[in-house]
């Protein structure tokens, strides 16, 4: 060891702080020893019962700890705030920037050297990522895993997709209220996130693309006794990634997030992969844009799990994980470090796929060219964006006349009357769903088909809105256009009866009327009173970016990595 560790600057000193930092951490049992300089490491845990994803992670951690003092290091787990995507109200989303600052000011305020990340739930992981590059010290990444495979009469369910479907059945009346409640119990089996590729295992699966974990971390099953021996392995990693001062910012870097856009496209992932991408770059200082999502565009879909296809997680954690399609990908990927302090290629080395059918060769995809497709257009100058693979090819060139509902309340007592004046070539805008708009943009873009139409048949419309959609979801969906109804964007000038252009194939999404009109309405429009006046919330909405900057809070953008040297007594 050649500089002296940041937990010296705690646990190190003979005088009267050093006493107090040492002898109240000792009221746990932890002998002198564990004080002298090996390497202290931080396992930031966001286990809560309120989140039913992350419920595997105490077991987890006791597993760090164990590889943790294997290798000669301090383990300490602390927690931070949690974050139940189905549990939180009006949206998690809203406090991932909240939990990011918890884990960046706890890493920063406490003696530790390196930190184990225990996330899982959609904004867990990104939030953690976030406040971590922020301190930029060595920092490994272990997830919960995925639920094992929901089971249901003899069928595989997947976690949301399948509920957005039952519930569409149920109000087609071709499923009863009695098998929507009989398929709850049976869709979430075990610990573990939403066992689709939402936004939890597409998060988890970028970070090992991003080699900020050990290979296979994303896909073994939460209860797989091979995801408690990785995070065993994990701990033992974090010390000598103390040794090599092996920090974040040395992992993490354009190529990997590039590489992320790529494997992000190739496993059909989630939308909001874009926002969390883009924060987690500001925060790195790293240039990136909406332009740069473009280079996935023409990665095909090689991985065949719901939504965009037909598999679950422990399907596609048996056919190969992710060490099998960066394998794939292999041509296409951009040089970049790991964890490991190796280049990601080594992630698939004698990496094989053994199932065909879940993990396609990249020359004959399930689907050709399945990225994100980048929309921009007088509808959404800053940006919008659409999932191609997850929506129906015949909708992604549409012209269509406008039906708008002016936010969340108007949708939900409207959406279902008889009388709606919609047919199946309607556009369905939503306003009002934006970051500051809602506030927290929450995952209501794949708004339900109206009832009238449903009953006819119809399966999918196209839906366009400033809100994000579950990672489960599905359809022809436009999300996260920008500026947002809420910040004045042309979002909020459309009416009912206007006519809309979306094409794909141009990435263009054009909101047909003059601009001599649309001045005139803009010097109508006013902006609402926000309903929060104070506390957290409060400074989100004053301070939150739009989505085309990730919805990062503007202060919190870049890094200090700066010791703290003034001590509390
Ligand atoms: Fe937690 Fe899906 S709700 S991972």
């Amino acid at each position: 060891m050649t500089k002296k560790r940041r937990s010296q600057h705690w646990y190190g000193k003979l005088d009267k702080d050093g006493f107090i930092h040492r002898s109240w951490m000792k009221n746990q049992g932890f002998p002198d020893h564990a004080f002298d300089g090996r390497a202290v490491i931080g396992i930031c845990n966001t286990w809560s019962e309120l989140t039913p994803c992350n419920s595997g992670l105490r077991v987890l951690a006791e597993a760090v700890k164990r590889g943790v003092w294997e290798a000669g290091g301090f383990p300490v787990e602390f927690p931070v705030m949690s974050l139940g995507e189905t549990q939180m109200k009006p949206t998690a989303m809203l406090f991932r920037n909240l939990l990011s600052m918890d884990v960046e000011e706890s890493i920063r305020a406490y003696g530790i050297d390196g930190v184990v990340l225990l996330g899982g739930c959609d904004k867990t992981t990104p939030g953690q990522l976030m406040g971590a590059a922020s301190v930029d010290l060595p920092t490994i990444v272990v997830s919960a895993g995925p639920m094992l495979n929901g089971k249901w009469r003899g069928k595989d369910i997947g976690s949301g997709t399948d509920v957005w479907k039952f519930a569409e059945a149920v109000r087609a009346g071709e499923m009863s209220l009695k098998d929507f409640m009989a398929a709850e119990s049976n869709m979430s089996r075990s610990a573990g996130v939403c066992m689709t590729m939402g936004t939890a295992s597409t998060m988890a699966a970028l970070v090992e693309a991003m080699g900020m974990s050990l290979p296979t971390n994303a896909t073994l099953p939460a209860v797989d006794a091979r995801r408690t021996m990785l995070a065993h392995l994990t701990g033992r990693r974090i010390v000598e990634m103390v040794e090599e001062d092996l920090v974040m910012s040395k992992v993490l870097t354009k190529e990997s997030l590039e590489n992320a856009i790529i494997v992000n496209a190739a496993i059909g992932g989630s939308t909001n992969a874009v926002v969390h991408l883009l924060a987690l770059a500001g925060r790195l200082e790293i240039p990136l844009s909406l332009d740069d999502f473009e280079r996935g565009t023409e990665i095909p879909l090689l991985v065949n799990c719901m939504p965009s296809g037909q598999y679950l997680m422990e399907d596609f954690a048996y056919a190969g994980g992710i060490p099998a399609v960066l394998g794939e990908l292999a041509g296409c990927l951009r040089s970049a470090n790991s964890v490991m302090g190796k280049d990601i290629a080594h992630y698939a080395e004698g990496a094989e796929v053994f199932n065909r059918d879940v993990i396609y060769p990249f020359d004959a995809p399930l689907k050709p060219a399945a990225g994100l497709r980048v929309l921009r257009g007088n509808l959404a100058p800053n940006g919008a964006i659409i999932k191609p693979s997850a929506a129906t090819d015949a909708l992604l060139e549409h012209e269509g006349t406008a039906f708008v509902f002016e936010n969340i309340e108007d949708l939900k007592a409207n959406i279902d009357r008889p009388d709606l004046p919609v047919d199946a070539e309607t556009i369905l805008v939503l306003k009002g769903c934006g970051p500051k708009g809602y506030p927290g943009m929450p995952e209501l873009g794949n708004m339900p088909i109206p009832r009238a139409l449903v009953e006819k048949g119809v399966r999918d419309m196209v839906r366009i809105s400033d809100a994000r959609m579950s990672g489960t979801a599905f359809g022809t969906v436009v999300l996260h256009v920008s500026p947002e109804a809420e910040s004045g964007g042309t979002l909020a000038l459309v009416e009912s009866g206007d006519r809309i252009r979306l094409s794909v194939q141009k990435g263009a999404l054009e909101l047909l009327v003059s601009d001599a009109e649309l001045e005139q309405r803009r010097a109508n429009w006013k902006p609402s009173k926000p309903p929060y006046a104070r506390g957290y919330t409060k400074l989100y909405i004053d301070h939150v970016l739009g989505a085309e900057d990730g919805a990062d809070l503007d202060f919190l953008v870049g890094k200090d990595t700066r010791l703290v040297t003034r001590e509390s007594h």
